[in-house]
């Protein structure tokens, strides 16, 4: 598969009539995770925009990306891309943190379609939730190390106190299903302490998957830290997207949901299902071995 003709299929919207209008507006948002913590973001969606066709890809076959190198998670995220546009995309939503943080600028570079990460969604809402300007962020290594957040922040508040910890161990205490346990919570404690320490009033939940664990980390950082779900603030964004790019879905349409993981086995799949009561019904598989990547040679 090329890039450059599967984006050229996306019509310019003065040329289309209003059948063609209308088949346009029911193709699916195209939503890519480095595996199936993105679903934290598709539940934010399927709420708040129901209508909506939803057609989700998360690479579990190479989780995760946290720990990986640039250069690999934005030829990733490339490649998820592809396929999303494969299945009709009207636009990408890049649900997973680190391939925001890596890949998000050069995807924009180069595709036709909208496309959206949870890096400055979140962002925004941080910043118009602080009042003493002092924001604590966590996430993987990766998206930590990139800056990303940093940059999206001092974007908007050049004078905000920013504290950014990498915080490796939620993520497979999470995928074990450990949201309310005793070790995950003495986890949290250790790992917020320097952000207590610094005095944040408000804290980036910067990864797919920490949403899950939002009423321990709420529980144990006290009521005076206001938690930011980058999952929450994404949707919001999506539907500002696609209202002023006119690409939101009919009304009279109730959206449906596809998922596709790169991988047939996910012991992840259940943990997430249960904690946010989403019933994903059946799974297809992609391979993404062979993708081209037409833009990036
Ligand atoms: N999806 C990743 C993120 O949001 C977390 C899991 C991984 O390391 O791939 O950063």
């Amino acid at each position: 598969m090329d890039f450059a003709s599967v984006d050229a299929f996306i019509d310019s919207p003065a040329a289309l009539d209003p059948v063609e209008d209308r088949a346009r507006r029911q193709r699916p948002i195209g939503v890519f995770d480095s595996g199936v913590g993105g679903l934290t973001v598709v539940h934010a969606l399927r709420r708040l925009l129901p209508s909506e066709n939803i057609f989700y890809l998360g690479d579990n076959a190479r989780i995760p990306y946290g720990n990986k190198g640039a250069a690999t998670v934005e030829r990733y995220s490339f490649e998820l891309t592809g396929l999303l546009l494969a299945e009709g995309a009207k636009n990408i939503v890049v649900a997973c943190n680190t391939a925001t943080a890596l890949a998000v600028p050069r995807l924009h570079d180069a595709l036709r379609v909208p496309v959206l990460g949870v890096i400055a969604p979140g962002a925004a809402a941080a910043v118009a939730a602080t009042q003493t300007g002092r924001v604590g962020v966590i996430g993987t290594h990766a998206t930590i190390t990139s800056g990303a957040y940093e940059r999206a922040l001092r974007k908007l508040n050049p004078r905000l106190e920013i504290r950014a910890l990498a915080c490796p161990l939620f993520v497979p205490l999470i995928e074990e299903g450990l949201l309310d346990d005793p070790l995950t919570d003495q986890h949290i404690a250790r790992y917020l302490q320097p952000l207590l320490d610094a005095k944040i009033d408000t804290l980036i939940l910067g990864c797919t998957h920490y949403p899950l664990l939002q009423p321990a980390i709420a529980r144990l950082a006290g009521p005076d830290i206001r938690l930011v779900d980058s999952a929450q603030n994404c949707a919001l964004a999506v539907r500002d997207l696609l209202q002023r790019e006119n690409l939101s879905a009919p009304d009279d349409q109730t959206g449906t949901l596809q998922i596709a993981l790169t991988d047939s086995s996910d012991r992840f799949l259940p943990v997430v299902e249960r904690a946010l009561g989403l019933q994903v019904g059946d799974v297809q598989l992609r391979r993404v071995q062979g993708v081209a990547l037409a833009h990036a040679v």
